[in-house]
């Protein structure tokens, strides 16, 4: 159960993509640490609603973009893929994204844009810029394990056990 409004308001943005069976699955894929891939991505979801809302900028779209924006589906530590996941694994998240659900012009540029400046074209949205820090932020988090001891990361693991 969400405590406050904003987290509400979060949910109420991403509840369909939430309970998709694909997006579900990401629950069994590690992704940093002992933080999986769909909780990970609720993190970046949430801190990327968080900062638009403040900002003024499409929270929705952020949180959407957000919540699809790791959605390459393998286990990256060990299942065969295609090149360097680093490089390939935007545009993988966006074709199963996009094949998935209908996504907006600044969704699909959240999604393969997020690794910048690793991939080098950069975003052509503010919202996917957010999206990106987001990333980095939660991934530091987690890699370096802090995340456990941040507020929102009992609030995101709640909100990926729904
Ligand atoms: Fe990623
Ligand atoms: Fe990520």
């Amino acid at each position: 159960m969400p405590e406050t409004k904003e987290e509400a308001e979060f949910l109420l943005c991403v509840a369909d993509l939430l309970q998709s069976p694909a997006v579900r699955s990401m629950e069994r894929l590690p992704q940093h640490g002992d933080v999986s891939c769909l909780e990970h991505s609720v993190c970046v979801a949430y801190v990327s609603y968080w900062m638009c809302k403040k900002l003024g900028l499409s929270y929705r779209e952020a949180a959407r973009g957000g919540l699809l924006h790791d959605l390459f589906l393998y286990d990256w530590h060990k299942d065969p893929h295609k090149g360097p996941h680093g490089f390939t694994h935007p545009r993988t998240a966006l074709q199963n994204a996009e094949r998935l659900f209908p996504l907006t012009d600044c969704e699909r540029d959240i999604i393969v844009k997020h690794m910048w400046p690793l991939t080098l074209r950069p975003p052509r949205y503010r919202e996917s810029f957010v999206v990106s820090c987001a990333d980095k932020f939660c991934a530091a988090a987690e890699g370096l394990r802090f995340y456990h001891l941040l507020k929102f990361s009992r609030w995101a693991a709640r909100a990926a056990a729904v």
